[in-house]
């Protein structure tokens, strides 16, 4: 449940996260997994499996992921499960791949799930990324993604003990990057940077920069596996899809939820 030490290092990401069955079952409403056919986009090594109530069968799942080394993991802990290497640039997690590389057709899905992948996208690359998973949608099918809202506050006793209880997501977010990540981060000034404005989206750069809206568009090339932490308020989210749910954080969790569906 907690953050992985040392993301940014030359060792490629494996997600320790867990929680995202329970989190999505939740949002969703209990959909009848047994029955889904489901893509986990980002799903690193399938972690959403990892859950004891998790009632996707394996031979359902499906998982695309931009590194190759979770995905080989993924392929190693779940042979009944499908773990398909998708060679797309990303900033953080694959500087070497292909730029704007298209969403593989892997056929038609109930339920497409991503768990904290556009809060390591620019707002381009989750439109045009979101608009091709919802064409791999089944009719009534549905697209589930999570995002950061900065200004979300849990409620007491809702947050995990080790996920600074007491703030809100903006500084939950900075305090854990300067003890997992960048000890000599300036945590007080780039808060002071992000609290000027009042944030849409917003984007902390390398733990060092953060990039206010500027349409969104905003991506630092060429620099290699550093950090790209996004914030979007559910509000700015509602706005970018008028046609979503946009849901709270369910506890523990201090995700929001984007819920789309195929567009007619
Ligand atoms: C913070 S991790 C979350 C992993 C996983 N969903 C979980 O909850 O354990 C973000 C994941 O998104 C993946 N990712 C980033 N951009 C992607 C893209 N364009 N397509 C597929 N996966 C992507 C990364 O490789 C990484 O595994």
């Amino acid at each position: 449940m907690t953050e992985t030490p040392g993301r940014g290092s030359a060792a490629p990401y494996i997600s320790a996260r867990t929680g995202q069955f329970r989190y999505f079952d939740r949002q969703l409403g209990r959909p009848g997994w047994p029955a889904k056919r489901v893509l986990d986009f980002g799903g690193n090594v399938g972690n959403l499996l990892l859950d004891p109530e998790c009632t996707i069968r394996h031979g359902h799942y499906w998982c695309l992921d931009v590194i190759p080394e979770a995905v080989e993991e993924g392929r190693r802990r779940y042979p009944d499960a499908t773990f398909l290497h998708y060679d797309r640039y990303n900033f953080e997690y694959n500087p070497g791949g292909t730029r704007r590389l298209p969403v593989p057709d892997l056929g038609r899905f109930d339920v497409i799930l991503a768990q904290s992948v556009f809060s390591h996208t620019s707002k381009a690359e989750m439109r045009e990324l979101v608009a091709q998973l919802r064409t791999f949608l089944t009719d009534d099918g549905v697209l589930a993604f999570t995002f950061i809202d900065p200004y979300f506050k849990p409620p007491p006793g809702w947050a995990r003990a080790e996920e600074w209880p007491d703030l809100d997501n903006l500084r939950w977010r900075l305090a854990s990057a300067r003890r997992w990540q960048e000890p000599g981060m300036d945590v007080e000034a780039l808060e002071a940077e992000a609290t000027s404005a009042r944030i849409t989206w917003a984007t902390l750069v390398n733990n060092e920069d953060f990039v206010l809206d500027s349409g969104g568009d905003w991506c630092r090339e060429g620099e290699e596996r550093t950090h790209y932490m996004v914030f979007c308020t559910e509000e700015h989210m509602r706005s970018v899809y008028p046609d979503a749910d946009v849901l709270p954080p369910v506890q523990p969790e201090r995700f929001s939820c984007a819920v789309l569906r195929r567009q007619p």
